[in-house]
């Protein structure tokens, strides 16, 4: 639809997590105008459900060495290592950043020390927590304050739409559709030579996930439509223990964050027995996949659905003051972690591709960056090491608002518009799906292209996904039938998880080995000759 209303800026961030946010508050703090969109409130993305913590070198004894061989292990033989140096140095002084920004991490008892505890795939005690395990709640609540009281111009309920490009190719700016925001109401454009895509995740790609219902995809499909390359999308991480609530269960599933195995919870089958012991050096403590995999594999082996973490001997105390979200969690499904073990099982969590960037992340699109969850600048290779992602998100946002920043100042908007073309349509529109496509999506990809894949459920995944592109590109052909679906955020939701999900699934079955958190039951090994390299996929206008 065509813009009803437009605003300029020099800067537009689209998403308001811990990425976001950053890069909001430095593009500022620089003199650029900037502008935040939120498809929701400023505080719904992923970051306010993160538990455990943020990891970074800041123990005595540890170094960001340490940091990043533990990184690379996880990675599974993936990772770029530059970036992930980059990661691991720049880390602790980002992190007493965000402390200056306003905050509070917990501190050791009588101390001033910032409190760390350990999580999967960790050597050493290395992550910072808040509120005992609701770190991204108190990293968002400090962000939005900081924001807010920097006067930050915000659109919140906006879902972006498209990509805008001028006539040579630069970015400039982004459509939105935006609900129940005043003057900002509708369909509308931001024009801004630079946009930073701090989108979040795409765990609503399944049907059971960590993410809360906004991570769509949203960054990831837009970038996909305006040009950009995107890797690694078949590395989805499921993490290993999320309350399991049976079978049906569906949509957001409360996380049991690996802190609570990083202060000692152990991991038992339904007999009681620790099945982690004897499996890896780490036992509960391996890199996340193997922890995942370890506990699908028992489940197969008993015929039964999950396992559980038993944390009894923690005692209320313990529970109440370090684990306050999970136990209220547990609780309200009537279970009590003090009392009995938590039944837990895999659930979709974490992107680890998404759209390529270099160190400055920028992407293959002039004027177009991507930090968070949205991007894949290399740190995670094939499974993200816990507690790493909102630290690259601190990071690397703070990377591109320098590279902003060093731009020259950018000209007026009159100036700009008379130099360049107007902006442009994105180059391969997609065929609106109705909301109901949503469910079909989510179901397809839990069955085909979950924790355990092959050629064939793949092939049968990417089938059904076809079918459902065939039959919204035919009702769209049709329009003036009943059948197209109206224009709306739903809509435009369903449309970019079918987008995502299609090219996943198209990587996840080129890659013919299993490695990290992609797992193909019909090839189990992992194949460092054929396949120690990244897929970076475009997407071409006959597959939109
Ligand atoms: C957790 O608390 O287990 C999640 C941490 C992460 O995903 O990095």
């Amino acid at each position: 639809p065509a813009p009803g209303w437009s605003i300029e800026a020099d800067v537009v961030v689209v998403g308001s997590g811990v990425a976001g946010l950053t890069a909001a508050l430095r593009c500022a703090a620089a003199g650029r105008r900037t502008v935040v969109v939120t498809k929701a409130r400023l505080d719904d993305g992923s970051t306010r459900w993160a538990q455990g913590g943020i990891a970074a070198a800041l123990g005595k004894g540890d170094t960001p060495e340490q940091h990043l061989d533990d990184t690379l292990v996880a990675g599974a033989g993936l990772c770029d290592e530059e970036a992930v140096r980059t990661l691991v140095t720049e880390g602790p002084d980002a992190v007493h950043r965000l402390i200056r920004s306003g905050a509070r991490f917990d501190t050791a008892p009588g101390s001033e020390e910032i409190a760390l505890t350990r999580e999967g795939g960790h050597h050493r005690r290395r992550i910072a927590h808040a509120g005992g395990d609701a770190t991204g709640a108190e990293i968002s609540r400090a962000l939005v304050e900081a924001v807010r009281a920097a006067g930050l111009r915000t659109i919140e309920n906006a879902l972006v739409l498209d990509l805008l490009t001028d006539a040579d190719g630069h970015t400039s700016g982004v459509t939105l559709h935006v609900m129940g925001e005043g003057q900002h109401d509708g369909v509308g454009a931001v024009h801004a030579p630079a946009v930073v895509l701090a989108t979040g995740g795409m765990g609503q790609v399944f049907s059971a996930t960590t993410n809360p219902a906004v991570s769509t995809g949203d960054g990831v499909a837009l970038a996909l439509r305006a040009g950009a390359e995107v890797s690694d999308l078949e590395f989805v991480q499921f993490h290993p223990t999320v309350l399991y609530l049976g079978p049906e269960a569906e949509g957001q599933q409360p996380l049991i964050s690996e802190a609570v195995r990083g202060e000692g919870a152990h991991l038992v089958d339904a007999a009681g027995t620790r099945f982690m012991v004897g499996q890896h050096e780490l036992a509960e403590l391996a890199p996340r996949d193997i922890v995942a995999k370890a506990i699908m594999r028992r489940a197969h082996e008993q015929g039964v659905e999950h396992m559980y973490l038993d944390g009894r001997h923690f005692g209320a105390q313990m529970w109440e003051s370090r684990f306050p979200t999970i136990l209220a969690a547990c609780r309200s499904h009537d279970i009590d972690p003090v009392t009995e073990p938590i039944p837990v099982a895999p659930a979709a969590h974490y992107a680890s591709g998404g759209v390529r960037t270099d160190l400055r992340g920028r992407t293959t699109v002039p004027g177009l960056y991507a930090c968070g969850e949205v991007a894949c600048t290399g740190v995670h290779g094939a499974n993200r090491l816990a507690s790493n992602s909102l630290l690259e998100g601190l990071v690397f946002a703070e990377r591109i608002a320098a590279d902003i920043a060093a731009r020259p100042a950018p000209e007026p908007a009159g100036a700009r518009a008379a130099g360049s073309a107007p902006a442009s349509a994105p180059r391969t529109p997609l065929p609106l799906l109705a909301p109901e496509a949503r469910g079909a999506v989510q179901r397809i990809m839990t069955a085909g292209a979950g924790v355990l894949r092959s050629a064939e459920s793949l092939a049968r995944a990417a089938a059904e996904l076809e079918s459902i592109r065939r039959e919204a590109a035919e009702a769209s052909a049709a329009r003036a039938t009943h059948k197209a679906p109206e224009p709306g955020v739903e809509a435009w939701e369903a449309t970019n998880l079918l987008c995502v999900a299609r090219v996943l699934v198209a990587a996840a079955q080129r890659r013919t080995e299993t490695r990290g958190c992609h797992w193909r039951e019909d090839h189990p090994e992992r194949d460092d000759a054929s396949w120690r390299r990244h897929f970076r996929i475009t997407l071409d206008a006959d597959r939109a």
